[in-house]
């Protein structure tokens, strides 16, 4: 492990035994009157191409009750709730939903019967307005049949969406929606079908605290009004704040299930992870280092209305953050500076050099990377495998044989990056898309370790990754930093900034509005910051 994260690792193991499955099966088996939206699944298994990733599981979402999964990436949180929504159907078990039993279940089924999933990776129409999305499979008609009201649906849409926090035009074409608003648009869509029992796949993991508070509070709301809801984060901090009860999966088994207060955080994690982990604390890295050359200057980027009048530098060795909330413009600024977007103002320079007519190809050759957000919009190449989408970023420097790319020396390369970043998967061959969320980030991540850049910006870098594998990306930022690399971390994640940053520029409304550095880069005082504390 690098200097820069230590653990505080708790002196007593926790002890876990008190907390069994065995007492679960108990509570599956309780005799208490079937409430309607009680649901149920029993002993469910699931493997893919022969491989278990779920085993003998069982759960139950009580009606008026927020039930959270956790387990690192790939123990089958998403498998469980996507067969819970009848998108994936189980090898064995049963799902039974107020006492029936919901045999053959399809999606289509399980929305009719009031059942719905948030999903991990937003499913939106890019050329569909926010409300055409918002009622895709449920369009409200006039009295003649046929005929669209569009009217109702621009009304009622723009309430949904004050409800989940969501502040957009609704006529916003979904393509313009950053990742954090197509969670938040998701989340609304749950809501217009009225559904009776709604899962949440990790809808936290591109929020910051302040749109996650207004998520958890219409969750309360719709847990008093006798909602079952399950929900997923790797935000532990979360989970214990809107949980009712927690289960635990550890490589597709349930190793714990409690209720809030029957465990503790350190208990939770060892049922997880097979070890604790302490509250992470930060080690300042950089005050030794004496070469402080500007890597990258950025010098009044305008991209109207999106953010206005942006300049900054970024030295040899720095890892800067950018804070802001969902829509503040943090996104846009970074795809600006790598030729994602046009800029109507400003210039970029790279070592002296300006960056101009910029293309991500051309960033990359003048080694800048940048890690989207939005892995599913501009990261992953769904169709390809992994070793493929680990390679992606420096094609043209591949070994070559013949002219050709050698392929047993591209998967050589793409295995020991992988590799840096732990990539679980079938094997290199697997495809992308079958990897569990947060595997697909790390294999991101491995991708950009890969074009050995010297200059970063990281958007959500550990978006969806599991506590453990977070540490690792923080050390590997840390040692990239002190072997000189200029590092941009963008995140929602207050947290991460303060655990990662040397210095964080605060955006509001599209305008950099503060910067802390050093002892001040706190998460209280970015806290104030992000919401416009600092301005005047
Ligand atoms: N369609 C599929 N085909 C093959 N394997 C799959 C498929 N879907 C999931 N898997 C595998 O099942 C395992 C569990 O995946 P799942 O998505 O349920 O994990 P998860 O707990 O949600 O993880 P994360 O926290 O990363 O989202 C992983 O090893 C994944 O690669
Ligand atoms: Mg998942």
């Amino acid at each position: 492990m690098s200097q820069a994260h230590r653990h505080r690792t708790p002196a007593d193991q926790p002890d876990t035994s008190t907390i069994t499955v065995d007492a679960y099966g108990e509570r599956l088996m309780s005799t208490s009157p079937p409430a309607s939206t009680r649901y149920v699944a029993s002993h469910v298994s699931k493997a893919f191409n022969g491989a278990p990733v779920l085993h003998d599981v069982s759960a139950v979402l009580e009606p008026g009750e927020v039930h959270s999964l956790v387990g690192e990436n790939g123990a089958g949180k998403s498998t469980l709730f996507k067969i819970m929504s009848g998108l994936y159907r189980p090898d064995a078990g049963e799902l039974a939903l107020g006492g029936e039993r919901l045999a053959d279940l399809t999606p289509r089924g399980a929305l009719q019967k009031g059942v719905y999933l948030v999903p991990q990776e937003p499913t939106l129409m890019a050329h569909l307005s926010a409300a055409e999305n918002l009622y895709v499979g449920a369009l409200p008609h006039r009295r003649m049949p046929f005929i669209v009201d569009w009217s109702r649906i621009h009304r009622e849409a723009a309430t949904y969406f004050e409800r989940v926090g969501l502040d957009i035009d609704v006529e916003t074409p979904a393509r313009q929606l950053s990742i954090a608003q197509q969670q938040l648009l998701e989340c609304a869509r749950a809501l217009v079908h009225n559904c009776r029992v709604i899962m949440f796949d990790e809808p936290t993991s591109p929020l910051t605290s302040h749109e996650t508070e207004i998520l958890f509070d219409l969750m309360r709301v719709l847990r008093g009004e006798g909602l079952a809801l399950g929900f997923i984060s790797h935000r532990l901090d979360e989970v214990f704040e809107v949980s009712d009860h927690l289960t635990v999966l550890r490589d597709g088994r349930m190793v714990a299930s409690a209720g809030r207060d029957e465990i503790t955080r350190d208990q939770l994690v060892t049922a997880m992870i097979g070890r604790p982990i302490g509250v992470r604390t930060r080690v300042r890295r950089t005050s030794d280092v004496t070469d402080r050359r500007e890597v990258l200057k950025v010098e009044g980027l305008s991209s109207r209305p999106t953010f206005e009048d942006v300049s900054f530098v970024l030295t040899k060795h720095e890892v800067a953050g950018l804070a802001g909330l969902v829509g503040s413009g943090r996104t846009e600024i970074a795809e600006t500076i790598f030729g994602l977007r046009k800029a109507d103002h400003g210039e970029v320079w790279l070592d002296g050099e300006p960056l101009e007519h910029r293309t991500p190809r051309r960033c990359i050759d003048a080694g800048l990377v940048y890690l989207p957000e939005d892995r599913g919009r501009n990261g992953i190449f769904s169709d390809v495998d992994l070793a493929r989408n680990v390679t992606a970023g420096i094609v043209p420097r591949l070994p070559l044989r013949w002219h050709l790319i050698s392929t047993a020396r591209e998967e050589a390369v793409a295995r020991d990056s992988a590799a840096r970043t732990s990539v679980r998967a079938a094997s290199l061959g697997a495809s992308i898309s079958t990897l569990s969320g947060g595997n697909q980030q790390r294999a991101m991540f491995s991708r950009w370790l890969l074009a050995e850049p010297r200059v970063a910006i990281f958007d959500e870098p550990t978006r969806g990754v599991d506590i453990g594998a977070k540490d690792d990306i923080y050390d590997i930022i840390s040692d990239l930093a002190t072997s000189g690399l200029a590092c941009l971390i963008i995140s929602s994640d207050l947290e991460e900034l303060a655990l990662t940053c040397d210095r964080v520029l605060v955006i509001y409304e599209g305008r950099i509005v503060g910067e802390v550095r050093d002892e001040d880069v706190t998460t209280a005082r970015l806290g104030e910051l992000v919401v416009g504390g600092g301005r005047g």
